[in-house]
C-alpha cells in the first residue's frame, strides 16, 4: 500500500472523494451542448424525382454525351478530368479544349470503360485527363466529337499559394429526390458562388432499388452535370457506393462508383482511389475512406502517415479532411459508427493542427467545438472530449436529401462538444479569405439562397490559433 492506500482509510478523505464525485455528476448532468436550432421542417416525405423528370432527361442528338463532370486531374490544379457517358456506341475519347484567351483548340484523348452490373450493362464510360492547363484561366471543352458535339466550359483555380482566396461548396448524401434538387439549386444560386465542390460522399443512392439499379446511377449523373461539368467536384466514397451485393453476384465493390468517378489518386502517391489528397488554391484536401481498412499498417494508414508530415502550411495553409463518417455525431443515426477510425486517426488531426473536417452519412446537420478524446489509455478513465485549440472542427453535412429522408431523433442533452446541430436539408460554403481566416455558412434549403442558417469565422490553426470557439464551452 503506498500513500493511496493509507489516505483512502481515513473517514475524511472518504468524505472528500464523495464530495468531489457528487460535484462531477452533476456538472455532467447540468452541461449542456451548444445550440439544437427549434427550426421547424417539412414533415413532407422525401421522394426521389421520378425517371421522365427534366433533370434526367437525355440531351438531343445521336449517342450525345450525357453525364459530363469534372474533377481535378492532378495535385495542384493544372490538371482537369473529363468524364462523360456516350449510350450507343463508344464514339470519340477526344476532348477539344482551349482558353478563352486562345482560338487554338487542344485535343486530348481518354479511354472507354464498360462494366456489368447483375443485369445492367453501362454505356461507353469516357475519362480523359487534360494537362499542362494555365492557373486561374476559363476553358471551353467540347466532347462527342464527330457526332453530337457538346460545349462546356471551367476555369481553372488559381496557382497555390499561402493567401489565395477561394470558396469551395460542400455538399453530401445528395441522392436524386426533389430535396436533391432543392439542395443543388441552392448551391448554385448562393451569391457566394462556390467555384469546387467537396462532396463528402453517398452519390446517386442507387442501390436502394432493387438490384441496385443502376440506371439511377445514370439518371444521378444527368442530374448533377448541369454543375459538374462546369466546376470540379472532389469526391469522397459513402456506403452507397460500396455496392457490394453478392446475392447477385457482385464480389467486388465499389464497381459503379469506381468505373463512373475517377479520381487523381496517383499523384499523391495513393494506391487506391478512396484515399487521396489534392492542393487547390490555398487548401491541402485529404480524402479518406470510411470503407477500406484504416488499422495500422493498412495501406490507407500507411498512406496516410507519410501524407500528413508532407503538408506544407506555408504554401497551403488550410487542412482539410473529408470522409464519410462521421466521428463526432450526436444524432441517434449512425450513432459512433465512426469511432474505430477516430481512435486511429485523431492524434495525428491534433498533432497536425487541422483546421476542419467534413463528413455526411447523417442525414442532418452538426457542427462542433475544437475537441479531441485522445488522452484515453483503457485504465486511466480519460475517455471524454475536451476543449482543444490543436483540433479540427467536426462538420456534419450529409443533408443533400436523398430519399431516406432526415435524421431528426438526436442524443439528449446535447453534448457539449456540439455547438450547433439541425435536422434541415441544405449545403454550406468554406470561403477561404487569406491564411488566418476563413468564413463559412451552413444553408438550409427552406431560406432564400443568401440566408445563412448557421456561420462561423475559421482562425487558421497554424497562423491564426486563437480560440474561435462561438458559444461557451463548458468543456
Ligand atoms: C433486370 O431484372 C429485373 C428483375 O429481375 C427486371 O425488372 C429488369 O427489367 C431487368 N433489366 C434489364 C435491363 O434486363
Ligand atoms: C429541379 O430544379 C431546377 C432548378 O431549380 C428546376 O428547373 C427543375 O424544374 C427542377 N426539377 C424537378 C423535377 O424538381
Ligand atoms: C514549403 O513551402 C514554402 C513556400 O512555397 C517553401 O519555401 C518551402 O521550402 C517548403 N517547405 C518544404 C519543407 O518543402
Ligand atoms: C430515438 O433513438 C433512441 C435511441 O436509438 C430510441 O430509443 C428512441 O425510441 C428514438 N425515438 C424516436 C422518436 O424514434
Ligand atoms: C485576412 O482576412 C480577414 C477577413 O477578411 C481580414 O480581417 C484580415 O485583415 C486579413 N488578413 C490580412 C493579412 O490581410
Ligand atoms: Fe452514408
Amino acid at each position: 500500500m503506498g500513500i493511496l492506500g493509507s489516505y483512502s482509510s481515513s473517514p475524511f478523505w472518504v468524505f472528500c472523494l464523495f464530495v468531489l464525485l457528487g460535484f462531477v455528476l452533476n456538472a455532467a448532468v447540468l452541461c449542456d451542448g451548444g445550440k439544437t436550432s427549434s427550426f421547424v421542417r417539412k414533415i413532407e416525405k422525401t421522394v426521389d424525382m421520378p425517371i421522365d423528370s427534366d433533370v434526367f432527361q437525355v440531351p438531343p442528338g445521336f449517342n450525345a454525351p450525357q453525364q459530363v463532370h469534372i474533377t481535378q486531374g492532378d495535385q495542384v490544379g493544372k490538371a482537369v478530368i473529363v468524364s462523360w457517358v456516350t449510350p450507343n456506341e463508344a464514339g470519340s475519347n477526344t476532348v477539344l479544349y482551349w482558353s478563352e484567351n486562345s482560338k487554338d483548340k487542344n485535343k486530348a484523348e481518354g479511354k472507354v470503360y464498360t462494366y456489368k452490373f447483375y443485369n445492367y450493362t453501362s454505356g461507353y464510360i469516357h475519362h480523359c485527363t487534360i494537362r499542362n492547363l494555365e492557373f486561374n484561366t476559363k476553358y471551353y471543352y467540347e466532347v462527342g466529337i464527330g457526332q453530337s458535339e457538346r460545349q462546356f466550359w471551367f476555369t481553372t483555380p488559381p496557382e497555390i499559394g499561402p493567401d489565395v482566396p477561394y470558396t469551395f461548396g460542400l455538399i453530401g448524401d445528395l441522392g436524386q429526390s426533389f430535396d436533391s434538387n432543392s439542395t443543388l439549386t441552392h448551391y448554385e444560386l448562393n451569391p457566394q458562388k462556390g467555384q469546387a465542390v467537396l462532396f463528402v460522399g453517398d452519390l446517386s443512392y442507387a442501390d436502394n432499388y432493387p438490384n441496385h439499379d443502376n440506371v439511377r446511377w445514370d439518371t444521378w449523373g444527368r442530374f448533377i452535370e448541369r454543375s459538374a461539368a462546369y466546376q470540379p467536384w472532389i469526391w469522397t466514397a459513402g456506403n452507397h457506393e460500396i455496392d457490394y451485393a453478392p446475392e447477385i453476384g457482385e464480389k467486388k465493390p465499389f464497381k459503379p462508383y469506381t468505373h463512373r468517378y475517377h479520381v487523381p489518386y496517383r499523384a499523391s502517391d495513393s494506391s487506391e482511389p478512396f484515399w487521396y489528397s489534392i492542393k487547390r488554391a490555398s487548401a491541402h484536401i485529404i480524402v479518406l475512406a470510411s470503407y477500406s481498412a484504416y488499422g495500422k499498417y493498412t495501406p490507407q494508414y500507411k498512406w496516410l502517415e507519410q501524407e500528413l508530415p508532407k503538408v506544407n502550411r506555408s504554401e497551403t495553409p488550410w487542412l482539410i479532411v473529408l470522409m464519410h463518417s462521421p466521428w463526432y455525431n450526436s444524432y441517434n443515426y449512425h450513432y459512433m459508427e465512426g469511432e474505430s477510425m477516430r481512435v486511429m486517426y485523431e492524434p495525428w488531426f491534433v498533432q497536425y493542427k487541422v483546421d476542419v473536417v467534413f463528413a455526411g452519412h447523417v442525414h442532418a446537420y452538426e457542427r462542433s467545438e475544437r475537441v479531441s478524446n485522445v488522452a484515453y489509455n483503457i485504465v486511466n478513465g480519460m475517455c471524454k472530449p475536451v476543449s482543444d485549440q490543436n483540433a479540427p472542427v467536426y462538420i456534419t453535412i450529409g443533408d443533400g436529401g436523398n430519399l431516406e429522408g432526415l435524421a431528426t431523433n438526436m442524443t439528449e442533452p446535447q453534448p457539449d462538444y456540439s455547438a450547433y446541430r439541425e435536422a434541415s436539408f441544405g449545403h454550406a460554403i468554406f470561403d477561404i479569405k487569406n491564411r488566418t481566416h476563413a468564413y463559412y455558412n451552413w444553408h438550409r434549403n427552406q431560406d432564400g439562397y443568401p440566408v445563412e442558417a448557421d456561420s462561423f469565422w475559421f482562425f487558421n490553426r497554424y497562423w491564426h490559433q486563437i480560440d474561435d470557439s462561438t458559444t461557451t464551452s463548458h468543456l
